[in-house]
């Protein structure tokens, strides 16, 4: 089966004074019609890179370094960055960026700024073309007449997912779509996400550095550090029996899903300007062996479906 997005072997680099910087190494990872796939590691490992990588929004100092994205099987890589723009962004695929509940320009009403985005688009920009997107997201239809100020944060995050959706979308990247908020609110939001995948059949790369969020709504989860995927595979799986060293930090660093003392990773993660050739995270790593310090472990099948890069197994 093609899946809806797949990279290869996809790399994202930063000029930079020292050298490139590796922000995103060597990922492959699939998202397939209908799923919810999750994307988590902590702050700083490449995941939004990653994303606006493959809504190709890279811009200088950064390039796409290798690799191939693929949409339906179509390398999009491969295609003229307008025909990009008006065939794929926003229209098959589209994304919520990190933070844009403060995107909204405040000078003009949502209901505005939403139809802006139809009309660019060629779409029909009636009020009630408006009033449906703010229903598919639960936001009372009196919203489009407000000014972003006067929204709530979790509003906000509504509108711009109901923004995202304009065109109608196959797959929805959103990038910490909760953070900032309560954890009700929080929570609702995800409710939206799921519901728009079983009413819409969008699917759906949510990216977050909190477990406990991804471990209540996703199929499957990739776990990235230092720029690449160390461990993949379906979430029940992974959250009952991680297998990379640094999931099980990153599981009990996370307070909601063990109640003990919090550990947290001491350590930091390696220079992306010079990896090396040893396991990234053999720096930090509590069962490091003499082989992690010389070779990277690459990633490789274990039980229950999983993937895993890490001499342990
Ligand atoms: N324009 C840029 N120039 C140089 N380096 C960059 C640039 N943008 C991102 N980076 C580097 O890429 C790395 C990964 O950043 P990215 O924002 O993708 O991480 P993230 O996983 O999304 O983190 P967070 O959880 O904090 O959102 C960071 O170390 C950052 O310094
Ligand atoms: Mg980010």
């Amino acid at each position: 089966m093609t899946s809806l997005l797949e990279t290869k072997g996809l790399r994202i680099y930063f000029s930079s004074p020292r050298g490139d910087v590796r922000v995103v190494e060597e990922v492959d990872l699939h998202v397939d019609q209908g799923e919810i796939v999750g994307l988590a590691g902590e702050s700083g490992s490449g995941k939004s890179t990653l994303a606006l990588g493959v809504m190709r929004l890279i811009g200088t100092p950064g390039r796409i370094a290798g690799g191939e994205i693929r949409f339906n099987g179509t390398d999009i890589l491969a295609l003229k960055p307008d025909e990009f723009r008006v065939q794929y962004r926003w229209s098959k695929l589209s994304m919520v960026f990190q933070g844009s509940m403060n995107g909204f320009t405040p000078v003009f009403t949502i209901g505005s700024q939403i139809q802006e985005v139809l009309k660019i688009h060629g779409h029909e920009t009636s009020e009630l073309a408006v009033r449906k997107l703010l229903q598919m997201v639960e936001l009372d239809e009196s919203i489009a007449v407000r000014y972003p100020h006067e929204l709530s944060g979790g509003q906000k995050q509504r509108a711009f997912i109901a923004m995202a959706l304009a065109l109608d979308p196959q797959l929805l990247i959103a990038d910490e779509p909760t953070t900032a908020l309560d954890v009700i609110t929080q929570a609702k939001i995800m409710n939206l996400l799921k519901r728009l995948r079983t009413e819409m059949g969008i699917s759906i790369l949510l990216i977050t550095h909190d477990l406990a969020l991804l471990s209540e709504a996703v199929d499957r989860l990739y776990i990235m550090y230092a720029g690449r995927v160390v461990e993949d595979g379906p979430s029940n799986s992974l959250f009952a029996k991680p297998k990379h060293p640094y999931t099980q930090g990153l599981i009990s660093s996370t307070p909601t899903l063990k109640t003990e003392q919090i550990r947290g990773i001491p350590g930091f993660m390696p220079d992306l300007a010079n990896p090396g050739e040893m396991c990234s995270f053999s720096l930090r790593c509590p069962f490091v062996m003499e082989v992690c310090k010389t070779e990277r472990p690459r990633l490789g099948k274990v039980d229950g479906g999983e993937e895993v890069a890490c001499w342990l197994y």
